[in-house]
């Protein structure tokens, strides 16, 4: 049997396709291609097509026999949802549902989604547990919490059951350097320093140098994609022993500055990151990290991963792939 993984030739699906492969698992990659990269799925099979084609959907999961999914593919840049909101609910929200109605005609009962701390807004508390209030402070963080929101109702009254998992901030590379983000599209601090430390962008800002930490850049949980994605293998082990549905975030439990982090990527890479101080940005919460413990209790998950780890893999990456993917 089989586990489709949608967005499969994006960022962190396809470090999971590669993961659950080589732990011997079937598996298909379904993805738009319109952010992601064919050369990142590898040699495992990938159909290109839209999750809300439910035609499409529906052969694939016939083909290949696919029993879980592993759900990946959606839009996530905050930034952009607060210009184009209604995109981020179209396609994160309106594409989900006419999936989750493909996947329950197939009669598929296992489902794990790629939420995303985005959806608690700016914590009142640290470290932020799943209990924490659900308030979203863009579209893209509320069509996580919408997509939470079904798949509990699926869960209720369906036998559909999921566990979605609440990322932190993903970064880092297969640590060899074979594969990793193509940074085109990002805006994500790491391979935003990458590209400072490769001369393929201006000096880096750091944003905020005021803020009521150690060191007086904004922290944040920094945890590497292999550990995200040995999470989606323990998560899809969960569902499979019968276990129940939840919300588990995903974190190392650790805050790391901006400043730890270029130090830690200067220290990867040899040379200095160019840097310019700049004014906070407005919103940006002055520290975010996780609470974890319901990872480790729930599905047996601990980050093996830390800062360091994150940031020569990431070097790893792209020092040997400054265009990406290349296509
Ligand atoms: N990267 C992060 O730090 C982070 C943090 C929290 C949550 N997430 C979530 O994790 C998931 C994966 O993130 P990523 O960083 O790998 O992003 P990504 O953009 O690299 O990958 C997403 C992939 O989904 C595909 N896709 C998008 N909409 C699709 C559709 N309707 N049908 C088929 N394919 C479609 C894209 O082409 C892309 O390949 C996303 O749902 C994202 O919201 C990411």
């Amino acid at each position: 049997m089989t586990i489709l993984v949608t967005g499969g030739a994006g960022y962190i699906g396809s470090h999971t396709a590669r993961l659950l492969a080589e732990r011997g698992r079937e598996v298909v990659a379904v993805d738009s291609l319109e952010r992601g990269h064919r050369a990142a799925v590898g040699d495992l099979p990938l159909v290109v097509a839209d999750v809300s084609d439910r035609a499409a959907l529906a052969e694939l999961i016939d083909a290949h026999r696919v029993d879980s999914v592993v759900h990946f593919a959606a839009y996530k840049a905050a930034g952009e949802s607060m210009e184009h909101p209604g995109r981020y609910f179209h396609n994160n929200v309106g594409a989900t549902a006419a999936l989750l109605d493909t996947v329950a005609a197939a009669g598929i009962e296992r489902f794990v989604f790629s939420s995303s701390a985005a959806v608690y807004g700016t914590p009142e508390s640290l470290p932020v547990t799943e209990d924490a209030p659900v308030r979203p402070e863009s579209p893209y963080g509320e069509s996580k919490a919408m997509v939470e929101t079904m798949l509990a109702w699926l869960g209720r009254l369906t036998p559909l059951r999921s566990v979605s998992l609440r990322y932190f901030n993903a970064a880092g590379a297969w640590p060899d350097g074979s594969l990793g983000e193509d940074w085109s599209l990002t805006t994500n601090l790491v391979p935003v320093v990458m590209k400072s430390l490769l001369g393929r962008r201006p000096p880096l800002e750091i944003f905020g140098t005021d803020y009521p930490t150690p060191d007086g850049t904004a922290v944040r949980d920094y945890v590497h994609v292999l550990d995200l994605a040995e999470a989606h293998v323990a998560a899809l082990d969960h569902l499979e022993a019968g276990g129940e549905s939840s919300v588990v975030n995903l974190g190392t439990g650790v805050g790391s500055s901006v400043r730890q982090v270029l130090a830690a990527a200067e220290a990867a890479a040899g040379r200095e990151v160019p840097t310019v101080l700049a004014e906070r940005r407005p919103g940006d919460p002055v520290a975010v990290y996780a609470d974890n413990r319901r990872a480790a209790e729930l599905l047996g998950w601990r980050p093996r991963f830390g800062l360091d780890d994150i940031l020569a893999s990431a070097w790893a990456w792209h020092s040997t792939h400054p265009d990406g993917h290349g296509d």
